[in-house]
């Protein structure tokens, strides 16, 4: 049985809950003071006009022309175009990246349940930087316990797909999505008042074009030449076009399957729009949630991983209504992250479903499985496993325990290892290969035919940006990530 939205907002409603997630409240506010405020969400927003907006169109209109699950939908449009059916590949390695997204994903969404339900009980009152340390190193160092929220997120993100995409997908985020949005919008108000938003502000907007192009190491001083001259760098913008994927969920076939459900009448060049839009709206106001927070109680804004679970208690701790505020935060990204989930386990659901005859519980519940299990290393990750542990054991078992396993590669954990390979090479890439598979393999009309309820300017912007510009842009961001090559 082939499902359809039961509206275009619910489509926008489930594709902008793709698109909203730890990315936004979290990531973004962060990149965008670390690397020159106002400057960066001009570079940022350059890369969604340029990358994310045309990538986020083709997928809406390969899966609605398509109207299956990306592998699928792939090697129709494939041999529709009489090209070889081996581009649903791009769909398997879709697959392959949204279930090891969500198994890491689904560990940092347990430890916000974690955060909400210790910010209700009030555990963060009064508590010194120590104390609220503590409280993360007690969480993150005990695996029982992250590995019951990972499963309890996990049993949720199935319950929800399970019960299909009118039942489950569309009533979650009929509710999750305003809910957000209110939260949100209550949140903003609050930092407004609290003393600290001019300075948030300031740090988010003021164009600071030293920090958008000059290099700084860890500690946030400039890096300088043998001459004492101050060393140019792209890493900015790579760090903006990275980001533009992560947070439209753009590279993997989430938004083409959700497209594959929409009607054919919709104007596929006001949904992406508008989606676009959105996403961009709630990182702009997290931003201006958080910042004041930290700001008025004199805490680093630039603290990295740290700053929502270390930094931003410790502002709940000291401010009136911490607890409560504290709790509307967590309650917000948990939001956030479930209707993230759903999106990342559909596609595999419905190839399940479509190509294995699987009925929708027992897909999801497989996957759900398959997903839980391999978050296994990410909670070891947490505890502390690395590369150098995994390499040692390896290699005793087949009696070579005395090689030394030094290179600083096996430093990293699994965690690190997953998080670079699909946010930093198979989305990019995938979004890359959608771009040239829409605008080099497939015909023009049939291409064209999605766009018909688009205003007639869309187009043909779309069909240049696809061929000419956006595969570029992606392939130098991607050579760079990779090292092969280098804007410095
Ligand atoms: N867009 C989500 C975020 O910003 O947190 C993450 C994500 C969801 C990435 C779905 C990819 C995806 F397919």
């Amino acid at each position: 049985m082939k499902h359809e939205w039961s509206s275009r907002l619910t489509f926008i409603l489930a594709a902008v809950g793709s698109a909203v997630g730890l990315g936004n409240v979290w990531k973004f506010p962060y990149i965008t003071g670390e690397y020159g405020g106002g400057f960066f969400i001009f570079a940022y927003l350059f890369c969604v006009a340029l990358i994310g907006l045309p990538i986020m169109l083709t997928e809406i209109a390969l899966g609605r022309r398509g109207k299956h699950s990306p592998v699928n939908t792939l090697a129709e449009l494939s041999l529709e175009a009489g090209a070889s059916p081996r581009w649903n590949l791009l769909g398997w390695s879709g697959m392959i990246a949204g279930c090891l997204i969500l198994s890491y994903y689904s560990v940092i969404a347990g430890e916000v349940m974690a955060y909400t339900f210790r910010a209700a009980s009030g555990m963060f009152t009064q508590q010194t930087a120590d104390g609220i340390k503590g409280i993360f190193n007690t969480l993150t160092s005990d695996a029982e316990k992250l590995l019951a929220w990972h499963t309890l997120f996990i049993v949720l993100t199935v319950v929800a797909v399970a019960r299909g995409v009118k039942g489950g997908i569309e009533k979650t985020v009929t509710f999750l999505m305003p809910a957000l949005f209110i939260v949100l919008l209550v949140l903003v108000g609050y930092a407004m008042n609290s003393g600290g938003f001019s300075q948030a502000l300031d740090f988010m907007f003021t164009p600071d074009m030293d920090k958008f192009f000059y290099a700084r190491n860890d500690a946030g001083a400039y890096l300088v030449d043998a001459n004492g001259e101050k060393i140019f760098t792209w890493k900015a913008l790579m760090v903006a076009m990275g980001h533009a994927f992560f947070t439209l969920s753009l590279g993997m076939g989430a938004i083409m399957m959700y497209g594959s459900y929409l009607n054919r009448h919709v104007s596929i060049g006001k949904m992406a729009m508008i989606i676009v839009s959105l996403d961009t709206l709630v990182a702009l106001l997290a931003g201006l949630a958080i910042f004041p927070l930290v700001f008025v109680n004199n805490l680093d804004p630039a603290s990295g991983p740290g700053l929502i679970f270390e930094t931003l208690p410790l502002a709940f701790a000291s401010m009136p209504g911490g607890a409560f505020i504290g709790t509307l935060f967590f309650a917000l990204l948990f939001f956030a992250a479930l209707s993230s989930a759903i999106s990342l386990i559909e596609p595999t659901v419905a190839f399940l479903i479509e190509s294995k005859k699987m009925r929708r519980i027992k897909a999801t519940a497989w996957t759900g499985f398959v997903i839980w299990l391999t978050g296994l290393a990410t909670i070891f990750s947490m505890t502390g496993l690395t590369l150098k542990d995994i390499g040692e054991a390896l290699l005793g078992a087949i009696g070579l325990d005395e090689i030394e396993l030094n290179s600083a590669l096996f430093q990293y954990n699994p965690f690190q290892v997953i998080d670079f390979f699909t946010a930093s090479i198979m989305l990019p890439l995938g979004g890359m290969l959608i771009a040239i598979f829409a605008g080099w393999i497939m015909d023009r009309e049939s291409t064209q035919r999605e766009f018909s309820f688009s205003n007639r300017f869309i187009y043909p912007v779309w069909y240049f940006m696809v061929r000419y510009i956006s595969p570029v842009l992606v392939l130098m961001v991607f050579l760079n990530i990779i090292g092969i090559f280098s804007f410095d």
